[in-house]
C-alpha cells in the first residue's frame, strides 16, 4: 500500500514523534513518501484563479503542486499533521491546502479521493487541537474524502517531548496506536464507504454545474464534470480506481 504524509511543519519534534508512532503500524507494509511544510510547498496562493479558470497547471507553484498531488493520488491513506498555533493548522498548511482550492467539489474533485481514507494528527500544549484538526477535515471532506480518522492531543506540561512525564507520553502514544491500529487493520484492497453527506455535496454541486455547463460548454469546471460523466449517471464512489 502507499501512504502520503503531509506536515504542516518542518519541527521534529512533538508532531513528528507521534506521527512517527502512528507510521510504524505501517513500516514494514507501506511505501511511505512525505512532505514537510513550508519546504516543500513553500509559497502562498496569491489567489489570481488561474487554477480555476486555466487550470491547474497555470498555478505559479504548478511544480510543487503537481509533485505533492501525484502522491495524494497514489496514497491508499494520506497522513495530514500539524501542530496547533493560535487554535488553527500551521500557516504552512493552510497555505498547501489554499492551493488544493481548485480540488474542492464545487470545483473538479479527483474520483480517487472518494475511495481514500486520511487521517489527521494534531497535538498542541493547551488547547486548539481539535480546531486545528477541524482546519484540516473542512479540506480532506471537501475533496471527497468520507473516511477520517482524528488524533487531537494536549500536552499540558512541557512543549518538549522529552520533559513530559512518563505517563503522559504513555497516554499520548496508547491514544495514537489505538488509531494506528485500527487504520492498519483496514482492508485497503477495497475502497472507503463514501458517506451521505459527501454524496448530497456532490449531488448540490452537480445541479450547479449542470448549470454552468448548459450556459458556457468552455467553463472549465462544467467541462471536467461533463468528461467524468458525473452530469450522467456515472458516480466518483462507483468507480474502481
Ligand atoms: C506560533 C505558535 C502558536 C501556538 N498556538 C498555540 C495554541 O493556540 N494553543 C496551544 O495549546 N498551543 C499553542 N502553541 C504551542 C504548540 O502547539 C505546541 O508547542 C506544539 O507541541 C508544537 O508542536 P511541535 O512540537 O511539533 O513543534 C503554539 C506555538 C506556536 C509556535
Amino acid at each position: 500500500m502507499n501512504i502520503a504524509g503531509i506536515n504542516g511543519t518542518e519541527k521534529l519534534r512533538v508532531t513528528y514523534q507521534l506521527k512517527e508512532v502512528f507510521l510504524a503500524a505501517f513500516r514494514e507494509k507501506a511505501d511511505i513518501t512525505e512532505y514537510y511544510l513550508p519546504k516543500d510547498c513553500p509559497n502562498f496562493c496569491n489567489g489570481c484563479v488561474n487554477c480555476m479558470i486555466k487550470g491547474e497547471s497555470a498555478c505559479k507553484d504548478a511544480e510543487y503542486i503537481g509533485k505533492i498531488e501525484k502522491s495524494l493520488l497514489k496514497a491508499d491513506l494520506i497522513v495530514m499533521t500539524s501542530p496547533a498555533y493560535v487554535f488553527h493548522a500551521t500557516g504552512g498548511m493552510k497555505a498547501f491546502l489554499d492551493h488544493f482550492a481548485w480540488r474542492w467539489l464545487p470545483h473538479r474533485p479527483a474520483p480517487e479521493m472518494f475511495g481514500k481514507r486520511a487521517v489527521i494528527m494534531t497535538q498542541c500544549l493547551g488547547a486548539g487541537a481539535k480546531s486545528a484538526a477541524k482546519d484540516i477535515k473542512h479540506s480532506l471532506s471537501w475533496w471527497g474524502i468520507s473516511k477520517i480518522g482524528i488524533f487531537t492531543g494536549a500536552l499540558t506540561g512541557d512543549i518538549v517531548w522529552e520533559r513530559l512525564s512518563e505517563k503522559k507520553r504513555a497516554e499520548l502514544t496508547r491514544k495514537v496506536k489505538r488509531l494506528s491500529g485500527k487504520f492498519a487493520g483496514m482492508d485497503y484492497s477495497k475502497p472507503a464507504h463514501t458517506n451521505l453527506i459527501t454524496k448530497a455535496k456532490f449531488f448540490v454541486c452537480r445541479l450547479m454545474q449542470r448549470k454552468l455547463h448548459k450556459n458556457d460548454p468552455e467553463y472549465l469546471d462544467g467541462k471536467y464534470w461533463a468528461e467524468q460523466g458525473w452530469l450522467g449517471k456515472t458516480r466518483p464512489w462507483k468507480l474502481r480506481l
